[in-house]
């Protein structure tokens, strides 16, 4: 197991102006490792998909807490867990397919590959009816001023 360098958890309610300010707080904890323009929007991208998966699917909008604990572990790897205790995922490998969503034309079912493409890894773990913890793990090019 990677040691923690630096770390962080929070929990927010499941309300959808929180989307935003999740991004905003883990981008700026991610900004402490001095991480490229790019590398910065992909992560932040990835944890508003994940965001709002607790929200509109997890928790079906109705109110809930969504639980984020991010760490910077050794080797420049920025590791963010982010986890609902609503309904869980049934299938959690047919979800993670490309456009597979259960929100019928509302929704795109691109979060999951959107995730995948702008992450190393991308972990799900769900249990159906006790919630859903996905773990987004990427490697920074820059060096922590630590
Ligand atoms: N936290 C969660 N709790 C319960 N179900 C989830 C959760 N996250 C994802 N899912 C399920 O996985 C499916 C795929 O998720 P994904 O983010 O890829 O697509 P989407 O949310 O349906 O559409 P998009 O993200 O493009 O708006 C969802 O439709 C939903 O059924
Ligand atoms: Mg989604």
């Amino acid at each position: 197991m990677k040691k923690s360098v630096n770390d962080f958890k929070m929990n927010v309610l499941s309300r959808s102006v929180n989307e935003s300010f999740c991004r905003a707080v883990v981008g700026a904890f991610a900004a402490l490792c001095d991480p490229t323009v790019e590398e910065l929007s992909d992560l932040k991208t990835a944890v508003s998909e994940a965001v709002t998966n607790c929200i509109v699917h997890g928790y079906r909008d109705r109110p809930g807490r969504i639980y984020i604990d991010a760490a910077l572990l050794e080797g420049n790897v920025l590791r963010v867990k982010i986890r609902d205790k609503g309904c869980g995922i049934e299938d959690v490998s047919r979800a993670m397919e490309p456009l597979f969503s259960t929100a019928g034309n509302e929704r795109s079912g691109l979060g999951f590959t959107v995730m995948e493409s702008f992450c190393d890894s991308v972990r799900v773990r769900s249990a159906p009816g006790k919630g859903t913890v996905v773990t987004l793990t990427k490697t920074i090019t820059g060096k922590c001023d630590e």
